[in-house]
């Protein structure tokens, strides 16, 4: 099976992370290694490259695609949010004896785990086994969810996840079907949302409906919002002062907790108006790079449909 995956906002990427020669970079979400292709060419002679992703494949995809570098190049299967471990913190505060200049998190999934042809059940035209877990370090699966999750659980993991309209009515049915045989195959849940939905998907929307489904089973099968937001602070930890860091993102609450996180650590002070002098002691730990969100230009979207609800935010460490 081939991993084809376009990369998204690359020239966005590149500018934001502002990238010199043998800066070094850590991409958190490597893939099938788009990003970090461009990142060596414009890191070259000696930056380099630590890139981390959750699922196996992308690794070894990544591996394939980055070879030319491959001696500037470290290749973890871990998440992003374990990146402390692997970077130790020598007398000058430097990790693994380098100086990070810029981390990458381009969220989400690649384009190649979404065919219908992987074998986890990513997509809704898939008839592989509901998994959908990036990687091995979770047991919890798509099947697991739908098979022994509480109605209202199932509810609220479609309302918050996929802002499914008919959420209710779907774990309505999923509730019926599981009685009768236990959730297997990707097609058993497109079939219950294309029965929910029978006369009002008309086909002509871009979006088919079980796509929101399937995107708040994924989201819920590898906790992305909770390992986002518990990411971001320790990242702040592990980079150096001046260090870049640009997050793509693809779904709206992923933007929110960007944005909130920024807005945040950008803040000098959090006391409340009325007090004069200020007693919280915050110190502002970041400089926001990018006041508003930068989106992909309507050719990109043209080119790569799967760009168009991206969303890039930047800010530099202090
Ligand atoms: C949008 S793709 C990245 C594509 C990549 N930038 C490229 O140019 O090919 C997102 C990738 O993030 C990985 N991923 C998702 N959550 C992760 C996490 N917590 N830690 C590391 N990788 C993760 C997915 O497995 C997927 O390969």
């Amino acid at each position: 099976m081939k991993y084809i995956h376009k990369p998204v906002l690359v020239k966005e990427v590149l500018k934001y992370l502002n990238l010199e020669s043998n800066y070094n970079v850590i991409d958190g979400t490597i893939g099938g290694g788009g990003h970090a292709y461009e990142i060596l060419k414009n890191t070259i002679p000696q930056g380099k490259l630590i890139g981390f992703d959750r699922d196996p494949r992308a690794i070894e995809e990544a591996g394939k695609k980055l070879k030319k570098y491959n001696k500037r190049v470290t290749l973890i299967n871990d998440s992003y949010q374990n990146i402390n471990k692997y970077l130790n913190k020598n007398k000058n505060g430097q990790r693994n004896n380098l100086h990070i200049n810029g981390l990458l998190l381009d969220l989400g999934v690649s384009s190649a785990q979404m065919e219908p042809e992987e074998p986890r059940g990513f997509s809704y035209q898939s008839k592989e086994a509901l998994d959908m877990r990036f990687g091995p370090d979770t047991d919890l699966t798509a099947n697991y969810i739908l098979n022994n999750y509480k109605k209202e659980d199932l509810i609220k993991i479609f309302k918050e996840f996929g802002e499914e309209r008919l959420a209710t009515k779907i774990a309505n049915k999923i509730i019926l079907f599981r009685e009768e045989t236990p959730f297997d195959a990707a097609s058993d849940l497109t079939s219950i949302v294309n029965q929910v939905y029978r006369s009002r998907y008309s086909g002509r929307s871009k979006t088919h409906p079980a796509t929101r489904i399937f995107q708040a089973l994924r989201i819920a099968v590898n906790n992305e919002l909770g390992v986002l937001e518990n990411s971001l602070e320790n990242i702040l930890n592990i980079l150096p002062s001046g260090a870049r860091v640009v997050v793509i993102s693809f779904h709206s609450l992923e933007d929110r907790i960007v944005k909130k996180f920024i807005n945040y650590e950008a803040k000098e002070c959090i006391c409340p108006v009325e007090i004069p002098v200020c007693r919280c002691n915050k110190k502002k730990k970041v400089k926001i790079i990018t006041k508003k969100p930068i989106t992909p230009t309507t050719l990109e979207i043209k080119n790569n449909p799967r760009s168009r609800s991206a969303k890039l935010r930047a800010f530099e460490v202090i």
